[in-house]
């Protein structure tokens, strides 16, 4: 199985250069199935269901979030509709929320997703037991686990804690993709982080005179999405033949 994994779609500028670009990359890395990150979708916080249905039309299978998760209210109803989207499996109250099972042929994969606790300043339960736990409980034929965390060295240490799944575990929410791609000592495959889809021109999909502004004066600015080229990052995963590949494409 040739699992696309793209990394945080950042505002209509994430979505678009993702549409434009999503047919050439399946046909060329032979692409099975699409899962995507979506947390900063609009304009930066969270996802809107007319976003979610443009995401199904290109064909992603699955909507990973983050520390934005619900940032946009529409993602109440998402969920309760049963969307096919899995939030922070360890936000309180919200561990239903956090796999899904996508079925291809006969075989199941599991998405995962989780939020670190380093340098993230938010009431959440241990991610490593949570998601240990769920592919203990859940039995699929493969696994793939979007750990939406800060620090390298946090999603590092879920990696080795999970290696030994029939899968992936991908980093998220830096923006920046990391080059340290892998197959961890037992097949499982890994990135610390995949990097954002979204605008190349900012600061991690900001306008960067308002990031500068807020650095230089300590005063919060209002978030604008950077205007400009875009980029689009993601990994092809392939689980069967324990391949990892970056996939970093940027407008000129
Ligand atoms: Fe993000
Ligand atoms: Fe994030």
């Amino acid at each position: 199985m040739r699992v696309l994994f793209v990394g945080d779609i950042y505002g209509e500028e994430g979505v678009s250069f993702l549409k434009e670009n999503i047919e050439e990359i399946k046909k060329k890395y032979k692409i099975n199935l699409v899962v995507a990150n979506a947390e900063n979708a609009c304009n930066g916080y969270g996802i809107t269901t007319k976003i979610y249905k443009d995401l199904m039309k290109m064909g992603v299978c699955a909507i990973t979030m983050g520390n934005h998760a619900f940032s946009n209210k529409e993602i109440d109803t998402l969920l309760a509709e049963n969307a096919n989207i899995v939030v922070p499996i360890n936000f309180p109250t919200y561990a239903k929320n956090g796999y899904l099972k996508v079925k291809y042929n006969d075989k199941t994969l599991m998405v995962i997703n989780a939020l670190g606790r380093v340098y993230m300043n938010m009431a959440l339960d241990c991610p490593l037991r949570m998601v240990k736990e769920i592919i203990e409980k859940e039995k699929a034929d493969y696994y793939l686990v979007d750990f939406h965390a800060e620090a390298t060295s946090e999603k590092k240490a879920l990696g080795y804690y999970l290696d030994g799944i029939n899968g992936a575990v991908v980093g998220t929410h830096t923006h920046i993709p990391t080059a340290d791609e892998t197959v961890l000592d037992n097949g499982t495959l890994y990135i610390t982080d995949v990097g954002m889809t979204g605008p190349y021109d900012g600061v991690i999909g900001v306008e960067k005179e308002i990031v500068l502004e807020t650095f230089l004066t300590g005063r919060k600015q209002k978030h604008i999405v950077a205007k400009g080229r875009r980029q689009l990052n993601a990994v092809m995963l392939d689980f069967d033949n324990k391949k990892i590949e970056r996939i970093n494409i940027k407008e000129n």
